[in-house]
């Protein structure tokens, strides 16, 4: 007889362990693993179920992508929605994927086609009320509120629409499972019951998945590879900006970005990012930066803060990061104490990007490196200079890629100055490049006292 192996999932990253663990080897979560049985294992003959054809004959007709009718969400998916194909939209509750959904739902009806919005958090009443305020209401578009993953089936089944929009995956369940509600199994076995469905019906089918805080989906990985496209809504609670970015793509490329703002009447396109970003920056004050930065195809003008200040009676010196990745910020504090003997070992650092962006890029370095010694000496950054540059360990200036774009945009908002590395190519005319082979010339070029 087949042997059926038992393994110990995790509930927070999907991890496996062969064994329970108070705590999970993969993301160190606390008494997260849930134990959960597997198929009996063994080998059996299978027969192909597709014919093999030669590469110069495979149909590409089947992946045509039609426009969903939101400009910016075309843009992101390289075109819109294919037939058949299941996303999966990620997001922090509160960041918007419900009126995301709605406004991409109402848009598709007026494309004629019939789209079924499944709420599964919200009544069919609340949904409604906020379709109102969006005016996203169209005779096209159906909704039901379920939880139950057969009675979504069947709600296909008797509207047949061209679009399914399940909000959320986290909410339903399937009555087959025998793991808890929320687990990872159920999660994984939902989201696997549909992408069946999906592609038996051609359907293009949307599912809202929450995040965790750390930003990772919750359950995760698990759905991720079950599903055809990842895409991530990100933004600060706090700001109204908000960036759609393709996280997996299995119909195009994954560097495209999509910004949005939330409004009164949802959300609406930025056609000017840069501009908006650098809308309410104060020129003159000790500690701030502008990067230009890449996010997917397009580049972004973002201020990047810093402040130091005398560490306090803490043990350890504080290094806060909002919006920069932590482990960016470390190193080059780290950098400057080595290479430029700035005095930062006992000081509290703080780095953050304006706007509620997210920092991750290595070409940010030179920026949180200068606005941490402009905070440092209180001297200001000249307003009229932008920074780009990957800071080596050894203060070494590297280059970023697509130079030329990033300088180009600085241009366009009129700054006419910028600090990069010995061999970036020639900035656009009206900048000047300011050219530096470490951190310290930059340092200098910036016009800050060294320490
Ligand atoms: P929602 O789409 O419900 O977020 P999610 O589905 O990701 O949890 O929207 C969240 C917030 O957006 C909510 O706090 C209210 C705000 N909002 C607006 O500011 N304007 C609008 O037109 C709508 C519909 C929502
Ligand atoms: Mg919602």
């Amino acid at each position: 007889m087949a042997k059926v192996k038992t393994v110990f999932r995790c509930s927070v990253c999907g991890g496996t362990s062969p064994r329970w663990v108070g705590r999970c080897p993969s993301c160190a979560e606390w008494n997260s693993l849930v134990e959960e049985l597997g198929s009996p294992s063994g080998d059996r003959e299978h027969a192909a179920t597709t014919q093999a054809v030669p590469i110069g004959e495979v149909d590409l007709q089947a992946w045509h992508s039609v426009p969903t009718g939101v400009p910016e969400v075309d843009r992101v998916l390289g075109g819109g929605l294919v037939a058949g194909s299941v996303t999966l939209l990620g997001g922090e509750p509160g960041v918007g994927k419900s009126t995301l959904l709605l406004q991409v739902a109402a848009a598709m009806t007026r494309g004629e086609r019939r789209v079924l919005y499944v709420s599964a958090e919200e009544s069919v009443q609340q949904v409604r009320l906020r379709a109102e305020r969006l005016g996203t209401i169209t005779p096209t578009l159906w909704l039901a509120a379920e939880t139950a993953v057969p009675a979504v089936v069947a709600q296909v089944a008797a509207v047949s629409p061209d679009c399914l929009i399940i909000d959320s995956l986290h909410t339903l369940h399937h009555p087959d499972s025998a793991s808890a509600p929320g687990s990872v199994t159920q999660v994984r076995e939902c989201a696997a019951a549909l992408v069946r469905e999906a592609k038996a019906r051609a359907l293009a089918t949307i599912l809202v998945g929450h995040v965790t805080k750390d930003g990772a989906l919750a359950g995760p990985r698990v759905v991720e590879h079950l599903v055809d496209t990842v895409l991530s809504f990100e933004g600060e609670r706090h700001h109204a900006l908000r960036a759609l970015r393709v996280v997996k793509h299995r119909f195009g490329s994954t560097d495209r970005l999509g910004m949005f703002e939330m409004t009164g009447a949802g959300l609406g396109a930025v056609p000017d990012p840069s501009r908006l970003f650098l809308a309410d920056r104060r020129a003159g004050v000790p500690g701030s930066v502008v990067v230009p930065m890449l996010d997917g195809h397009r580049p972004l003008l973002v201020e990047i803060q810093a402040l130091v200040g005398p560490n306090g009676q803490a043990p350890a010196p504080r290094r806060a990061a909002q919006g920069v990745d932590r482990g960016r910020l470390s190193t080059v504090v780290a950098v400057l104490e080595q290479r430029v003997g700035a005095p930062l070992g006992r000081a509290d650092v703080y780095a953050s990007a304006i706007g509620g962006v997210r920092v991750c890029e290595p070409g940010a370095d030179l920026a949180v490196a200068l606005a941490i010694m402009s905070s440092l000496a209180g001297e200001p950054v000249p307003s009229e200079v932008v920074v780009c540059g990957e800071i080596g360990l050894g203060g070494e200036l590297r280059q970023v890629n697509q130079c030329e774009r990033r300088l180009a945009e600085a241009a366009r908002l009129g700054f006419t100055a910028a600090i990069v590395p010995r061999h970036a190519p020639d900035p656009p005319p009206g900048l000047h490049a300011l050219r530096a082979t470490t951190v310290g010339e930059a340092i200098a070029l910036a016009g800050i006292p060294l320490p």
